[in-house]
């Protein structure tokens, strides 16, 4: 498949060619984590995220549905102990309902068909007055790497800028939502709201 074909190159792209933006929404993300806090990550890529918050949680359980990619994962996150990384689906969890804090799912909406499916999946598991956060890069339809990983075989279904960013999570009733922007080469927005 596409993101395990690149993922030997993955971080040279978004650490050399989106590196201000990535260092600034990894930090961000992190400063959302609480210390008792149950974390699921959706699509975890290369662990990019996972290093940023496994530190600052109690628990991180870091899933992708890329074999390649969760191989570059275990192997950043093989230093904490409080990392489980395993395969999974972002639109078919295997977990029960109501059992993280928070969910983080970063810069996978744009590559789905059913982003909804995903949304309602992150809602199911976590717990009601927990935390989902979903950054998502921005203006990227106007980046050299993201024209590059489309041409590739990345597939991504969508291209938001801020406003239609807001205008997804409206059309799917979320209102009640913090964006904040990232700024860098390829910026990225994240969304953070509160499951009811
Ligand atoms: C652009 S990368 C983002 C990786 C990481 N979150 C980051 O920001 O660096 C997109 C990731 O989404 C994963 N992905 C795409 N569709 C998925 C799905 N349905 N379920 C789980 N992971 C998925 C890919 O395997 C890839 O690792």
């Amino acid at each position: 498949m596409f993101w395990s074909r690149i993922s030997g190159v993955y971080d040279l792209v978004e650490n050399v060619y989106n590196g201000k933006t990535n260092r600034a929404v990894t930090d961000y993300v992190a400063t959302l984590m609480e210390r008792e806090d149950k974390v699921l990550e959706c699509a975890c890529g290369t662990g990019m995220f996972s290093v940023k918050i496994a530190p600052r949680a109690a628990e991180l359980t870091a899933t992708d549905f890329s074999d390649g990619m969760l191989k570059r994962t275990r192997k950043k996150c093989s230093k904490f102990s409080n990392v489980t990384v395993e395969h999974g689906d972002i639109t078919a969890l295997k977990y029960e309902d109501n059992v993280f804090d928070k969910a983080v799912a970063a810069n996978v909406i744009h590559l789905l068909d059913d982003p909804k499916k995903a949304i309602d999946e992150l809602r199911r598991v976590v717990k009601p007055g927990g935390t989902i956060i979903i950054p998502t890069y921005i203006h990227f339809n106007a980046s050299v790497a993201a024209n590059l990983f489309n041409r590739a075989g990345a597939g991504f279904k969508r291209h938001f800028d801020e406003n239609t960013y807001k205008d997804f999570f409206e059309g799917l009733g979320i209102t009640d939502v913090q964006y904040h922007i990232s700024e860098g080469r390829m910026a990225c927005d994240t969304a953070v709201f509160v499951n009811k």
